[in-house]
C-alpha cells in the first residue's frame, strides 16, 4: 500500500459540538429546500435511507447516530475526514465499508454551489443509499475495485466510473427518470436541470462508454448514464477486469459530452 494510506492525520475526530446554530440553521435550509424538490426526482431509496437513518431537518445529524443505524443495517459506518482525501486512502476506506465525510457546513452564502464536498453533501447526498443493501455491497465492491485501478494505473478510469454513477448518475423507475448521484441531490440548480432541461443526453449506463466520457467538475453535466437497477450496476463492477479495460480503452478516443453515439443509447 502506498504511504497516503498512512495519512491518518485527515481522519479527525467529530466536533459536532462546535457547529453554531447558524450551521445549523444552513442544514436546515438546505435539508427543506432539497427534501421538497427531490420528492418526485429521487429515487425512493434515498427518501427510505433518510427516514430509517431518522435524518432530518431540525439539526445536523451526529455521525455517532447515524453509525448506530448504519452498522445494524448494512455494517457501514462514517468516518469523519478533515478534507477532500486521496483517492487511494478514500478507496482503501470503502473496501472496509467505511464512508469518509467531511464535518464542516458551508456558509450561508454557499447555498446554491460548494465546490468541495461538505457535510450537507457527504450525508443527505451519500450516507441515504448506504442503508441499501445492494448499493452498500457495491460501496464496498467500489473500494476492492478503486485499490486494484490505483495498482494498474488505472485510476483515472476508476475515477470517471464514480463520478457518473455515485455523484451523477439517474436510474429508470416505473414513473420515469429518478436521481441517485449524491452530487446531484446535493445540488439545487443540477437537481432539476438533470431531469427538466433539454440539453442534458441521458445515455444507457454502460460501464466501458462511462469511462471514455470526459467529465467537468465546475458545471452541470450534458450527460447522465441510466441505469435500470442498483443491480445492474453492482453486476457490471463486478465484472470489470482493468486488464480488458486497459486494451479496450486504449482503443477508443475520449468522448464529449452532451452527444449520444447512437440511437440505441439514447433514452427518451
Ligand atoms: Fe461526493
Amino acid at each position: 500500500m502506498s504511504a497516503t494510506l498512512l495519512n491518518h492525520h485527515m481522519v479527525t475526530h467529530e466536533q459536532w459540538g462546535n457547529f453554531t446554530e447558524t450551521d445549523h440553521n444552513t442544514w436546515k435550509l438546505l435539508f427543506e429546500r432539497q427534501s421538497l424538490l427531490l420528492q418526485k426526482r429521487a429515487t425512493k431509496e434515498i427518501k427510505l435511507g433518510l427516514e430509517e437513518l431518522e435524518i432530518c431537518s431540525n439539526q445536523i445529524p451526529k455521525f455517532s447516530d447515524l453509525n448506530n443505524i448504519l452498522k445494524r443495517k448494512t455494517g457501514f459506518t462514517i468516518v469523519p475526514v478533515k478534507e477532500f482525501i486521496p483517492e487511494d486512502l478514500f478507496f482503501k476506506f470503502l473496501s472496509e465499508r467505511k464512508f469518509p465525510s467531511t464535518c464542516f457546513i458551508r456558509q450561508p452564502n454557499q447555498l446554491d454551489y460548494l465546490e468541495e464536498p461538505d457535510i450537507f453533501h457527504d450525508v443527505f447526498g451519500h450516507v441515504p443509499l448506504l442503508v441499501n443493501p445492494i448499493f452498500a455491497d457495491f460501496m464496498e465492491l467500489f473500494g476492492h475495485k478503486g485499490l486494484e485501478a490505483h495498482n494498474a494505473g488505472m485510476l483515472k478510469f476508476a475515477a470517471t466510473l464514480y463520478w457518473f454513477t455515485v455523484e451523477f448518475g439517474l436510474i429508470q423507475s416505473a414513473n420515469g427518470l429518478r436521481i441517485y448521484g449524491a452530487g446531484i441531490i446535493s445540488s439545487k440548480g443540477e437537481s432539476i436541470y438533470c431531469l427538466d432541461s433539454d440539453v442534458p443526453a441521458s445515455i444507457k449506463f454502460n460501464a466501458l462508454r462511462v469511462m471514455k466520457t470526459k467529465y467537468h467538475i465546475d458545471s452541470f453535466q450534458r450527460t447522465y448514464f441510466v441505469i435500470h437497477s442498483f443491480q445492474e450496476l453492482f453486476d457490471a463492477l463486478h465484472n470489470l477486469d482493468w486488464d480488458e479495460v486497459k486494451k479496450t480503452c486504449m482503443l477508443f478516443p475520449e468522448i464529449e459530452q452532451g452527444i449520444a453515439l447512437n440511437d440505441q443509447e439514447k433514452i427518451y
